[in-house]
């Protein structure tokens, strides 16, 4: 029998920060390394997903193979014939199931979609869908709330259901996209007999990968808040390009608090939680190891002097190994995985195009 996949898919982006390597980029590379033994692990660049919400578009292709340097220099396996790594749009079989799933797909269910409402700008709107309809209507940002960010769903269900993904590492913030794909892959195996694979449920996910999904690295002025690129100011958020000096003066201005001590009690000393917690995933340890290590100080100077060198140590190392990627031997390897994905998918998307008719 076949291994069970894992598949996961991060956004290109050019400004990645601390956040989305502690809380998405090294946990989904530590899971590579451990589970790719006895799993077979997908991870892609969900590229036709990049311009659902408008992007420069000049940069989209520097981004893409940026992002896939990136995977590389966190440490990705590619020498691991377990291990996939691909580009969604290099695989037309997305775009086509996704058109198939469209018409299997309610209008009021993607209404209902959190980010879809986030992104859209129309927030928190519960009333009817003609409500919602004419919100968007005189939205002023009309232009921007395109069906591409309307049908997002459709297609993460198509990456994830093409492959036959049992789990999917993603955060809070796409559970429900992650269960409209459980859903439409029911529903379809329901109507036309088996088709799917059926991912797991969101607790049987978090199950299988432990704690660290739920991670929230808050932002270093704002420690009741994620840290987030989409921030307007950059003194909270450490990126992953910072000069190492720039990023040490980041930490040294984060905001504590008046109680002075170094305990980890994300409740009442956020600030102080959110170093601890930056510091104990850089050193490979826990919160408690890392409080340990400052327990009686009664000053928040020298810890974050030591939180600092810590980060400044991280970012170099990880800046050093950004340079050193071989372009050559991950782009023998994306293309590698191009072909043997483009088999794989094309195998479900033949199942389905026979299942609703469109084959003999
Ligand atoms: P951002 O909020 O900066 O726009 P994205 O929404 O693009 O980040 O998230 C990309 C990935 O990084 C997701 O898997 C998300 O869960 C993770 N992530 C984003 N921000 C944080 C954070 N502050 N702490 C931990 N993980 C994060
Ligand atoms: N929607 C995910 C995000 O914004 C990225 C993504 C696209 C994805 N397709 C996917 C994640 C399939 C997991 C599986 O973070």
């Amino acid at each position: 029998m076949s291994k069970q996949v894992i598949l996961t898919g991060l956004r290109a982006n050019n400004d990645l920060h601390i956040g989305n390597y502690l809380g998405a980029l090294l946990p989904l590379v530590d899971m590579a390394k451990t589970k790719s033994s006895e799993y077979q692990v997908n991870i892609f660049v969900p590229d036709l997903h990049s311009f659902t919400t408008p992007i420069d578009h000049s940069k989209l292709q520097e981004q893409i193979i940026q992002n896939l340097r990136v995977f590389a220099a966190a440490g990705l396996p590619l020498d691991n014939e377990n291990v996939h790594i691909y580009r969604q749009s290099y695989i037309p079989a997305h775009s086509e199931l996704t058109i198939i799933l469209n018409s299997f797909t309610g209008f009021g269910q993607m209404l209902r979609m959190t980010q879809f409402k986030d992104k859209s700008g129309i927030a928190n709107e519960t009333s009817t869908e003609g409500a919602i309809i004419k919100r968007i209507d005189s939205a002023k940002s009309h232009e921007d709330t395109t069906v591409g960010l309307f049908d997002y769903p459709v297609l993460m269900a198509a990456d994830i259901l093409l492959y036959n993904a049992s789990y999917v590492p993603v955060g809070d913030d796409q559970s429900q996209h992650l269960e409209f794909t459980r859903d439409i892959a029911e529903r379809m195996n329901n109507r036309f007999g088996e088709l799917f694979v059926v991912p797991k449920a969101v607790k049987e996910q978090h199950a299988f990968f432990g704690k660290d999904q739920g991670l929230r690295i808050k932002d270093l002025q704002d420690p009741t808040k994620k840290m987030s690129k989409s921030d307007e100011s950059e003194k909270g958020i450490i990126f992953m390009s910072d000069a190492p000096d720039e990023a040490k003066k980041k930490i040294m201005s984060a905001a504590t608090d008046s109680i002075a001590k170094v305990v980890y009690d994300p409740e009442n000393q956020p600030g102080i939680a959110n170093l601890l917690q930056i510091h104990a995933l850089l050193k490979g340890q826990s919160v408690e190891e890392s409080a340990k290590e400052f327990a009686g100080q009664t000053q928040y100077g020298e810890f974050k002097a030591a939180v600092a060198e810590v980060v400044a140590t991280f970012l170099t190392d990880f800046q050093n190994n950004l340079e050193s990627v071989n372009d050559d031997q991950l782009r023998t390897k994306l293309e590698a995985s191009e072909k043997a994905m483009n088999l794989a998918a094309n195998q479900t998307l033949q199942k389905v195009q026979k299942a609703v008719g469109l084959r003999g």
